[in-house]
């Protein structure tokens, strides 16, 4: 037998059924609907059910899609990966919690969160990738899920983070293959403007990184301060974003991953069938779709129904382009993201 391969066995995603449009955002801060579609290409996100539904239970869902589709048990699941920047408890994970939810605790198998971001996805596919060809393992369950919809500033302050973020949950099944699967997976990150694009507080960072002042801390030897009052009084316990800078930078390296992947598989642009980037505004998927010199039909969309899920975003995508007859036997698939931290990756695969 050959070197061992990974591939994607199944796939699956959930999206809560409330709808919020950009007209319902225009009732509680200063924003429009004009501005979001042309900035963003946005035209509604949905919302999960606060306090019945969780990060853990959308990603649940759409595991147990997956699952059915690989044509395994819950059972047989012997690795779980979840990846999310909206978890329910800042610890424990959601992967145990996932585990518990889908009832298969009693297997023991281990369960590993990752904090990626955007790219989160990307990276549990390459994790799991390797724990596939190393033969450790045979049926990984990787799911991203977001409940943005808790974490987010609904006053005009957090106006250019809340009207992209959107709420949903995505999972495959990873199992070993003969054939092709996983050709590669390239990943990246870059630390330098990590706060450009960050959830700080509430935090263990003390001020360390940005000056203990801009946060209300006072001079104190010991801990119990995850939370300064400041913080609270002048509400910076939200998701912040440079959106120019992180759209510039966007651009770049998303072109920068692809081409990297294409080069070491051998391939060029022109041979993908299906490009899915992370959906974090249409106009940087606009932009690489033009670079790559790819057509309408190469590239799959979705934001303008879900906005940025974040780490749900590719499997969501890639469970729409599968259920829609976009994805065939034999074909390329380069999936690609970049977000937070920064990091960024691609996956390519022949399905
Ligand atoms: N409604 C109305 N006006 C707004 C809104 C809004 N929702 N948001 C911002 N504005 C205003 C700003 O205040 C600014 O006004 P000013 O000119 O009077 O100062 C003006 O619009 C332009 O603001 P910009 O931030 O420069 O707008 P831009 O065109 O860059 O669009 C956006 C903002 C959509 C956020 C864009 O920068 C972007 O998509 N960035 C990349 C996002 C991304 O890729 N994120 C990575 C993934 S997320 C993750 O990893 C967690």
């Amino acid at each position: 037998m050959g070197q061992l391969k990974s591939k994607i066995a199944g796939v699956g995603y959930y999206l809560p059924e409330t709808v919020i449009k950009n007209s319902d955002l225009e009732l509680l801060m200063d924003t429009s609907d004009a501005w979001i579609q042309e900035r963003t290409g946005i035209q509604e996100r949905r919302y999960g059910k606060a306090h019945e539904e969780t990060t853990t239970t959308m990603g649940a869902k759409a595991a147990e899609i997956a699952i059915q589709r690989a044509g395994i048990n819950k059972e047989d699941i012997d690795f779980i990966i979840f990846a999310t920047l909206s978890p329910d408890y800042f610890f424990p994970g959601c992967g145990v919690l996932l585990q518990r939810e889908l009832k298969i605790n009693s297997k023991e198998a281990p369960a590993l969160d990752i904090r990626n971001q955007c790219s989160g996805f990307i990276y549990g596919l390459s994790i799991a990738d390797q724990f596939i060809k190393s033969g450790q393992y045979k049926n990984i369950l990787l799911v991203g899920s977001e409940m943005h919809s808790m974490g987010l500033d609904f006053s005009s302050r957090g106006r250019n983070v809340t009207v992209i973020f959107g709420d949903g949950a995505g999972a495959v099944v990873i199992q070993p293959t003969d054939s092709d699967g996983i050709l590669n997976t390239v990943l990246h990150s870059d630390g330098t403007y990590a706060e450009e694009l960050a959830f700080i507080n509430p935090g263990c960072h003390g001020g360390y990184h940005i000056g203990k002042e801009s946060f209300g801390y006072t001079d104190q030897n010991y801990g119990g301060i995850f939370l300064t009052e400041k913080m609270w009084k002048e509400q910076m316990i939200f998701p912040n974003m440079n959106g120019p800078l992180v759209f510039k930078t966007a651009v770049v390296k998303f072109q920068e991953v692809i081409l990297e992947g294409l080069q070491k598989a051998g391939l060029k642009a022109d041979d993908i069938d299906l490009l899915i980037p992370h959906q974090a505004n249409l106009r940087i998927s606009q932009f690489i779709q033009q670079k790559l010199n790819l057509r309408d039909d190469q590239v799959w969309n979705n934001i303008q129904k879900y906005g940025n899920t974040t780490a749900a975003t590719i499997p969501i995508a890639l469970g729409e382009a599968w259920e829609a007859g976009k994805i065939k036997e034999g074909d390329l698939i380069c999936m690609a993201a970049f977000g937070s931290g920064f990091t960024w990756g691609s996956v390519l695969l022949r399905w």
